[in-house]
């Protein structure tokens, strides 16, 4: 995932950038700048995490952001700026919902993970908690319907699942770990068993297609705010 996040995040920066200048709303201005700027900084932190993690693991990082970036380029070919808003707003629901996860106490990913790479997730996961309707209201603001917006989620989800599972190949064949199945049964329940982390987020996600949706129907403000209280004792 988080090889997919410096040029996605790219990708929503320029996407919810190119409609700036229509928004009236100073609020929603602000927003915009708050998210371009934290999407900034997760940018930079992914980088450097996927620098080191592939240079000392052995993957290829060109190749895997080379594919991704290729599926961008498509983007800005067949797609409009408003088609490329609302698969902006579809991935932020994404990343929230998976953020929501990692923030509860009984998360399946992060229990285990050593203290750095804790931190850099849950920061990354707090702000996109923070900023989760940013997009969503630009998209809302400069006229797109909910007839595109479940149609993005559902292109977002398809290409997303794509990229990842394409940087899951790669990891696991310069691991050698491609054919061992303990490796694809263990992973399989990680993400789909019970407790697994996709099973937890399924009912959040089905929210999106939900008429008049919005990001705030989730009020994620209390999770939000014990992660600072811990984060500030843990500081
Ligand atoms: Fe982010
Ligand atoms: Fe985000």
């Amino acid at each position: 995932m988080s090889i997919t996040f410096p040029l996605g995040e790219k990708f929503f920066i320029d996407s919810v950038r190119h409609f700036a200048g229509q928004i009236q709303d100073p609020k929603l201005t602000e927003d915009i700048r708050g998210f371009c700027g934290q999407e900034g900084f997760h940018r930079r932190e992914h980088q450097r995490y996927n620098e080191a993690l592939c240079r000392l693991r052995g993957y290829d990082l060109q190749q895997m952001e080379g594919r991704l970036e290729r599926n961008i380029q498509r983007s800005y070919t067949f797609l409009s700026p408003l088609q490329r808003l609302a698969l902006t707003a579809s991935m932020e629901h994404i990343t929230a919902i998976m953020a929501e996860s990692a923030l509860s106490d009984d998360d399946p990913m992060l229990g285990q993970a050593d203290s750095a790479m804790r931190a850099l997730w849950q920061w990354h996961a707090a702000e996109e908690m923070e900023h989760k309707a940013v997009a969503f209201d630009v998209y809302r603001a400069v006229g797109g319907t909910e007839k595109l917006r479940r149609q993005a989620m559902r292109q977002a989800t398809f290409f997303l699942a794509l990229d990842i599972g394409l940087c899951l190949l790669h990891m696991l064949r310069k691991d050698k770990n491609l054919w061992n199945l303990r490796v694809w049964r263990e992973g399989w329940k990680f993400l789909f068993f019970k407790g697994g982390i996709l099973r937890r987020v399924w009912p959040a996600y089905k929210e999106y297609y939900r008429e008049g949706f919005h990001p705030w129907d989730r009020d994620t403000r209390p999770l939000l705010a014990s992660w600072k209280v811990n984060d500030a004792v843990a500081a």
